[in-house]
């Protein structure tokens, strides 16, 4: 039988055995305190501790799959009951639950040498699905962090027909994986599907920092654009007004709405109420005045590309290319200031709990479908322009 088993096989095998085994610690944790409904007729079947024979001892062999889906299904069904009853009887034992959940974890200690070696374990360890359904999306990924949006709940079931929601579930993973991972110098979070698992007890740089900084190149990389078009112009080039409005469209949906709608949602409010009057005079009446001036030139520079196409006028033409490189510049001093200043300061002063609050509403952000809209479309015209134009990566 064993050789139509593969390593997937056993690999799904041992994600079960590790949540039965949760499930017969709760279990032997609520007898211990004496939890009644335990010893309800009902439960009788589930809460006896569950033997895990040798997966190619007790596996149909003409069924691989579809066995270890039933018995992936028996396992969950079986741990909702039991958390499902201990919980009707008496809410307040989630604490107790979670107790179990993190002791049985830490008998299940690991060694790992970073985050992504964790971030393996966690794969290796807990029932998600196949690998096939991508279940969890990774969003961050270094040796100090890695940061993932579970886009599924494969879990729902089990608790959804005892008419009761699998939040549960996820707290009692969440006790046991801190478990796991006590001692390793790294931690785990997970807040409505959202985890992390992070460096414990030093100080990171900011995710939504480094994605910022990313933009900024981009940024940078249409200003150089933007600066060879109106260079052209002035040597006599026709203005290409389609061109012009894409850019334009650029500035606005990724430049604007994509890169200044995060750092003022997400960042900027953050840093005007954590860090007192420096921050805010440097943000409301430094960066967030500069982002009006920078709409203020878009606004003006379509305004004359709209007047130059109906009456060609070399001084709608001037407003135009006035216009256009008062952007550029203006933007170009802008995105100096924030990788210098202000990003630096973020990263120095905001404390861990307010970065990882900032990057997760970054990373809600980036996921919106709009944002993955967003970056598709307007980078993919951006690689154009940059090709067209002749500017490179390093530029
Ligand atoms: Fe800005
Ligand atoms: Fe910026």
């Amino acid at each position: 039988m064993s050789k139509f088993l593969g390593p997937i096989h056993f690999w799904l095998y041992r994600k079960i055995q590790l949540q039965e085994g949760l499930t017969d610690a709760i279990v032997a944790y609520g007898k211990e305190n004496n939890w009644n409904v335990l010893s309800d007729s009902a439960l009788a079947d589930d809460v006896k501790p569950v033997e895990m024979p040798e997966l190619d001892a007790v596996v149909d062999g003409a069924n691989i799959h579809g066995w270890l889906q039933a018995r992936i299904g028996s396992a969950e069904d079986r741990s909702a009951r039991i958390v499902t009853a201990v919980l009707s009887e008496d809410a307040s034992r989630i604490d107790g639950l979670k107790q179990a959940a993190k002791a049985f974890g830490q008998q299940n200690k690991a060694e790992v040498k970073d985050a992504e070696e964790a971030y393996q374990l966690l794969n290796d360890s807990l029932l998600d699905g196949m690998p096939c359904d991508n279940v969890n999306q990774l969003t961050e990924k270094s040796a100090d962090r890695v940061c993932w949006t579970r886009v599924m709940d494969v879990h729902g079931g089990s608790y959804s027909a005892l008419g009761k929601d699998d939040a549960v579930y996820y707290a009692l993973r969440e006790a046991m994986v801190s478990g796991i991972l006590e001692g390793t110098g790294y931690t785990y979070s997970d807040k409505d599907g959202n985890c992390v698992i992070k460096k414990a007890d030093v100080r990171l740089g900011m995710y939504a920092v480094d994605v910022m900084m990313e933009e900024h190149k981009n940024i940078h990389h249409m200003l150089l654009v933007v600066d060879k078009i109106c260079c052209g112009i002035l040597e006599g080039a026709a203005i290409d007004s389609d061109e012009l409005r894409k850019i334009i469209d650029f500035i606005r949906k990724y430049g604007d709405r994509h890169h200044h709608g995060k750092e003022e949602k997400c960042l900027f409010p953050r840093m005007i109420s954590d860090l007192g009057v420096v921050a805010d005079n440097l943000i409301t009446h430094g960066m967030l005045v500069e982002h009006d001036l920078g709409r203020d030139h878009i606004r003006e520079a379509e305004e004359a590309l709209n007047l130059y196409e109906q009456e060609p006028k070399t001084e709608h033409k001037l407003q135009l290319l006035t216009n256009l490189m008062g952007y550029a510049n203006l933007l170009q001093r802008h995105i100096e200031k924030e990788n210098n200043v202000v990003f630096t300061f973020a990263n120095d002063r905001l404390d861990e709990a307010a970065k990882e609050e900032v990057n997760q509403q970054c990373r809600d952000f980036e996921k919106s479908p709009q944002a993955m809209i967003t970056r598709e479309l307007h980078l993919s015209f951006l690689k154009r322009m940059m090709e067209k134009y002749g500017i490179s990566e390093d530029d």
